[in-house]
C-alpha cells in the first residue's frame, strides 16, 4: 500500500466480494485499487512486467494479477481462499474480504462474511444473474449483511446495452424481496477497462447512479455503537487484592463509568467503575473496543459471563434454535457431542436436531439427518449450562457462534442464533430424597459403568455376561445392556447408519447413567464404534465411575468365529455399514482396561477384571 496515513476520522467499510474468476472479480478489485491510487510504483511496474508474461488480456494490464498473488494461482487463474485486502481513499478505508465462487467454498464465503457489512454480488452482464448469483446473495443475506452491490460487469461485452442491464437489475430485484436487505444499488460496469468502477464512463451516459466506489464511499451502514450494551468477560484481571477488573471486547453499545449494568447469568446488578485501557483511565468505550471493566460492587463473575445492559438483556438459555453452516468433510451427526464457542463461553454443546437443510441454490427446504461439507441448516442446538446470546439479527458478535470438534479441534461450523428454546426453561430438575449415597449404603458397594467396547463378534458379550456372573454370586447389584438386546426394543427404530449410531450410543449412556445412579454395576456390550460418543457417556457421569474396557481381536479373527455369520453376509455385500467392513471403528485410545482374546480366554480375563475392579467397588463379598 502507498503512503496514506489511515487517521481515525475516516469511517471503515469491510466488505465482501463474491464471484467466480469468470465474472472478472480479480480484474475488478485489482481496478478499484489501481485507479484509487491504492498500488505502490514498485509494484505498477511489477505488473506490467507480469501482464505480459501471465497476462490474459494481451499486451494490456491485467489487473486480476495485482490480486492473484501466488504464483499458483496466477497459474491455474483461480483465487484459492479467503484473502483480506485493505484500501484507502481520502473519504474512507476498506477492507476487502476476497472469496472464491466455486460452490465447495460456502465455508469460505462464510467466514469472510463475518463481519463483513457490504457484498459486491458480481455478475457477468453477458451470463445474467446464475445458480451462484441466488447462493451468494442467500449466504450474503443468511450472514447479516445489509447492504448488497449488484455489480453488473463485462457490460461492454452487450455493448452498454441499457435495456439488457434494466433487466438485470430488475431480476435481482425481485429475487432479493425474500431477504432483508436495506440497500441494494445496482451498476454498470467494467472492470477491464475502467468504466464506471472509479471514473465515469462516456459509454453509460444513459446510467445516473453513482459509480461503484462513490457508492462504496458513501452507503452508510447502521453502528453497533447504538445498540444495548454487551460485554463477554474474557478474563478476569486480579492481580492483588485492590483490583479486580473483567478485560474483554465491547460486543454492543457504549459505556460509561456510572452506568449500571447486569450480569446476564446471575442477574446480579452493579455500576461501571472505571475503564481501564493501557493508555489510561477513558470516559467511554464502544463496540470494538478492548477494555478492562472495573465495578462498583464485588459480584461472582468468571470468563465466559456476559455484562449487559439492564434495559435490554440478553437471552440466557442452554437450547436455541440457529442456522448453520457446516464446513467440515466429515459430516455433521445430530446427537455427536461439539465444543461451541459462542462468545467467550466454551460449552459442550449437541445439534438435537436438524430441522430442515435448504439448498442453497433453489432455497428448497428439505429433511435431513446428517450435514456434508457446505450445507446449511436450521437446527436445534442444545448445551451442557445456559450462556447469554442474542439473536444474530440483533447483535453479530453476540449471536455467532462456533462448532469445534472435540476429537481434531477443527472448526467444524459456523452458526448464527435464530431464537432461545423455550422448553428447556420450562423443565426443572426434581430434588429427590433418596440420593446416590443412600443407595450405596444400602446395596454395600459403590456403583459403575463397565462400558465394553469392540467389534462384532469380539467376545464383549461372552466376557461381560462371565463378569455379571461373578459379581452377582458376590452379591452384587448388576445389569448387563446389551446392543443385540436393546436393539430390539428401546432402540428398535435404529439401524447402522452413523447417525443411528451415534443415537443408539447417546441412548443407552442415558440408560447406563440411570442404571449407575440407582446405584446399579452397569455393564455395557456394545460396538460402539465412536470415540467421540463413548467419550460423552464417561463425561456425563463423574469420574472414576466409568470403566472403558476394550474387547481387542483382529477383525480377521472375529470373522473366523462368526458367531452370527454376520461377517458372511457383509462380505457377501448383502448387510450394509458393518463395522470394520464398511463401517469405521474407532479403537479406544486410553481405554481402563485392555483385552486381548486371541491369548487369553474368556473366563479369565473375566477373572482380571473382577479382581481388578473389587477394590475400587468396595465390593468385599462373601
Ligand atoms: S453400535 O455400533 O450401534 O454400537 P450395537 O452394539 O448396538 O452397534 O449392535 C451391534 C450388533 O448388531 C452386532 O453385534 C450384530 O449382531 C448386529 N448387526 C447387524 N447389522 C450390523 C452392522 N451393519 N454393523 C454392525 N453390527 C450389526
Amino acid at each position: 500500500m502507498n503512503d496514506i496515513t489511515l487517521t481515525a476520522t475516516r469511517s471503515l467499510l469491510r466488505l465482501l466480494t463474491c464471484g467466480s474468476v469468470d465474472d472478472g472479480k480479480s480484474t475488478l478489485i485489482g481496478r478499484l485499487m489501481f485507479d484509487t491510487d491504492n498500488i505502490p510504483d514498485d509494484q505498477r511496474a511489477a505488473l506490467e512486467q507480469d501482464s505480459k508474461k501471465f497476462g490474459t488480456d494481451g499486451a494490456n494490464i491485467d489487473y486480476a494479477l495485482l490480486v492473484d498473488g501466488l504464483e499458483a494461482e496466477r497459474e491455474q487463474g483461480i483465487t484459492i481462499d479467503v484473502a483480506y485486502r485493505f484500501m484507502a481513499t481520502p473519504r474512507r478505508k476498506f477492507i476487502i474480504a476476497d472469496t472464491p465462487g466455486h460452490e465447495q467454498y460456502t465455508r469460505n464465503m462464510a467466514t469472510g462474511a463475518s463481519t463483513a457489512q457490504l457484498a459486491i454480488l458480481l455478475v457477468d452482464a453477458s451470463q445474467g444473474l446464475l445458480t451462484q448469483t441466488r447462493r451468494h446473495a442467500f449466504i450474503a443475506d443468511l450472514l447479516g449483511i445489509r447492504h448488497v452491490v449488484l455489480a453488473v460487469n463485462k457490460i461492454d461485452l452487450i455493448r452498454y446495452d441499457q435495456a439488457k442491464f434494466d433487466a438485470i437489475a430488475t431480476e435481482f430485484a425481485t429475487l432479493a424481496t425474500r431477504f432483508h436487505f436495506e440497500t441494494i444499488a445496482t451498476i454498470p460496469l467494467s472492470a477491464r477497462h475502467g468504466d464506471n468502477v472509479v471514473h465515469r464512463s462516456e459509454n453509460l451516459g444513459w446510467y445516473s447512479g453513482p459509480t461503484l466506489l462513490e457508492h462504496l464511499e458513501t452507503v452508510e451502514p447502521a453502528a453497533a455503537t447504538s445498540g444495548p450494551f454487551r460485554f463477554p468477560v474474557q478474563w478476569v484481571n486480579r492481580p492483588d487484592a485492590n483490583f479486580r477488573g473483567y478485560a474483554g471486547t465491547i460486543a454492543g453499545g457504549t459505556i460509561h463509568p456510572g452506568d449500571t449494568i447486569v450480569v446476564a447469568g446471575s442477574g446480579r446488578s452493579s455500576q461501571i467503575a472505571r475503564i481501564v485501557t493501557a493508555d489510561g483511565d477513558r470516559a467511554a468505550a464502544s463496540v470494538g473496543d478492548a477494555v478492562t471493566l472495573t465495578l462498583a460492587d464485588e459480584l461472582d463473575i468468571s470468563r465466559g459471563d456476559s455484562l449487559a445492559s439492564p434495559d435490554a438483556r440478553p437471552e440466557v438459555a442452554d437450547q436455541f434454535a440457529a442456522d448453520l453452516v457446516w464446513m467440515s468433510d466429515t459430516p455433521l451427526l445430530p446427537g455427536r457431542p461439539y465444543i461451541a464457542r459462542i462468545g467467550t463461553a466454551t460449552i459442550s454443546g449437541v445439534v438435537s436436531k436438524i430441522r430442515h437443510k435448504i439448498n442453497v441454490n433453489n432455497f428448497d427446504e428439505l429433511a435431513a439427518d446428517n450435514l456434508a461439507l457446505n450445507e446449511v441448516a436450521l437446527v436445534n442446538i442444545a448445551l451442557a449450562a445456559p450462556v447469554a446470546f442474542d439473536a444474530y439479527h440483533a447483535n453479530r458478535r453476540t449471536g455467532a457462534f462456533i462448532l469445534i470438534d472435540r476429537v481434531s479441534n477443527a472448526t467444524v461450523a459456523a452458526g448464527m442464533v435464530r431464537h432461545a428454546l423455550r422448553r428447556a426453561s420450562n423443565i426443572h430438575t426434581q430434588a429427590l430424597t433418596i440420593d446416590r449415597a443412600a443407595r450405596e449404603a444400602r446395596n454395600g458397594h459403590r456403583p459403575a459403568i463397565l462400558w465394553f467396547t469392540g467389534l462384532s463378534g469380539s467376545g464383549k458379550s461372552t466376557i461381560a455376561n462371565l463378569l455379571e456372573t461373578k459379581l452377582h454370586l458376590l452379591g452384587a447389584h448388576t445389569y448387563l445392556l446389551d446392543g443385540d438386546n436393546i436393539r430390539h426394543g428401546l432402540n428398535r427404530d435404529l439401524g447402522f447408519t452413523d447417525v443411528d449410531r451415534v443415537e443408539n450410543i447417546r441412548r443407552v449412556g442415558e440408560v447406563a447413567k440411570l442404571f449407575a445412579d440407582a446405584g446399579m454395576i452397569v455393564l455395557v456390550s456394545f460396538i460402539s464404534p465412536f470415540r467421540a460418543e463413548r467419550r460423552m457417556a464417561r463425561e456425563q457421569v463423574e469420574s472414576g465411575l466409568f470403566h472403558e474396557v476394550f474387547v481387542d481381536t483382529p477383525i480377521d479373527i472375529c470373522r473366523q468365529r462368526d458367531p452370527k455369520g454376520l461377517y458372511r453376509k457383509a462380505d457377501a455385500g448383502q448387510i450394509r455399514n458393518f463395522t470394520g467392513i464398511d463401517s469405521p471403528y474407532e479403537p479406544p485410545e486410553a481405554p481402563e482396561f485392555h483385552l486381548r482374546t486371541t491369548t487369553n480366554d474368556p473366563n479369565a480375563l473375566a477373572d482380571d477384571l473382577l479382581a481388578a475392579l473389587r477394590p475400587q467397588l468396595g465390593l468385599t463379598g462373601h
